[in-house]
């Protein structure tokens, strides 16, 4: 069997055989063309950086803890391998996107829900094959994002570090991305190639994005947060030609550690921290810019980020 029938397998049983067990799950359409929005109301944002360990979890967790009272919210955790979106909403969950690539559950079948209005599809931990996955493995998930996104209101994408194509291809996927880095001059550069590679990679699959926006974490003042983000907004205009929107910063603040060891995010553990009201700010922020335009989820992209676009892949 090929590897485009094992997709096409895997997309089609929501159980392996071996299982005994067939789980047909929603009728799987071959060869239906180009992917494409098809009428998503689902607004996307992802959570990246470049460097690991600069809040993306933390920050995340706290988003979805904003959102999920604002409207139906699905966090997918794409540190797929290395995954601990379910800690900040201390849920355990029993599947995740480790049984979606063996071939043993779809997506919608991972589903966990963690509290009122806020859902998780859960990354898998301790499997290192998820971190990269192969094209049409990608491809599976998601064209399984798209079957169930419509119902949620917001899907909130917890990156894995990095620049590898699968990580940038989530945040490539997404209506929005916000880039996070600290004042540190590593997470600073890595942000930098970040933003290289995001551009290229979407240029190179022909699917334009605006560019990600900026968040400077753990920042000590006003004033670090501003040298933070004039240094970048300089290096993308020479050296991009674009203009870096800088979203906000967060102070550096031990309620986020004292929050995450009670599994809790810093909005629902400590709402009143600087951390939270931060945030909230920047929340604010973020839904003006992804009201500004029609939410379109982020399956069918992601379809489109791993495969490139169809006519290309003919030709
Ligand atoms: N604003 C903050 N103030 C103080 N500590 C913070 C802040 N944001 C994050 N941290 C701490 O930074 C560490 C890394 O946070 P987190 O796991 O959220 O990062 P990450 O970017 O998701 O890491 P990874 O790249 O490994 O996924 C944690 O110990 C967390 O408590
Ligand atoms: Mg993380």
């Amino acid at each position: 069997m090929n590897r485009w029938d094992h997709a096409r397998q895997l997309l089609r049983i929501g159980r392996r055989a071996e299982t005994g067990e067939r789980l047909p799950v929603e009728p799987f359409r071959a060869s239906s063309g180009a992917p494409g929005p098809r009428s998503v109301r689902c607004r996307s944002l992802c959570i990246a950086s470049g460097k690991g360990g600069t809040g993306k979890s933390s920050l995340t967790a706290a988003v979805a803890d904003i959102l999920r009272l604002k409207g139906k919210t699905l966090l997918l955790d794409a540190d797929l391998g290395c995954a601990n979106a379910h800690i900040f909403h201390d849920v355990h969950p029993e599947r995740s996107f480790a049984d979606v690539v063996a071939g043993d559950r779809a997506v919608h079948e991972i589903v966990t829900p963690c509290s009122d209005g806020l859902d998780l599809l859960p990354g898998g931990s301790g499997v290192g094959r998820l971190a990269g996955l192969r094209e049409y493995e990608l491809e599976m998930i998601g064209r399984g994002l798209g079957r169930i996104e419509a119902g949620y209101e917001f899907l909130l994408v917890d990156s894995a570090a990095g620049l590898s194509r699968q990580t940038v291809a989530f945040a490539a996927a997404c209506d929005r991305t916000v880039l996070v880095t600290t004042p540190d001059v590593t997470a600073m550069t890595d942000a930098y190639a970040f933003l290289k590679v995001f551009v290229r990679q979407c240029a190179a699959a022909g699917v334009p994005r605006e560019l990600p926006l900026l968040v400077v974490n753990r920042a000590t003042s006003d004033q670090e947060a501003r040298d933070v983000g004039d240094r970048l907004r300089e290096v993308t205009r020479k050296f991009l030609d674009q203009r870096l929107e800088v979203l906000g910063w967060i102070p550096d603040d031990r309620a986020v550690f004292r929050c995450t060891q009670r599994r809790r995010s810093v909005v629902s553990g400590e709402p009143e921290s600087a951390v939270a009201q931060a945030l909230e700010q920047i929340v604010a922020r973020l839904l003006d810019q992804l009201q500004e335009r029609e939410g379109l989820g982020a399956g069918w992209r992601l379809e489109e980020m791993s495969t490139g676009p169809r006519a290309t892949r003919r030709a």
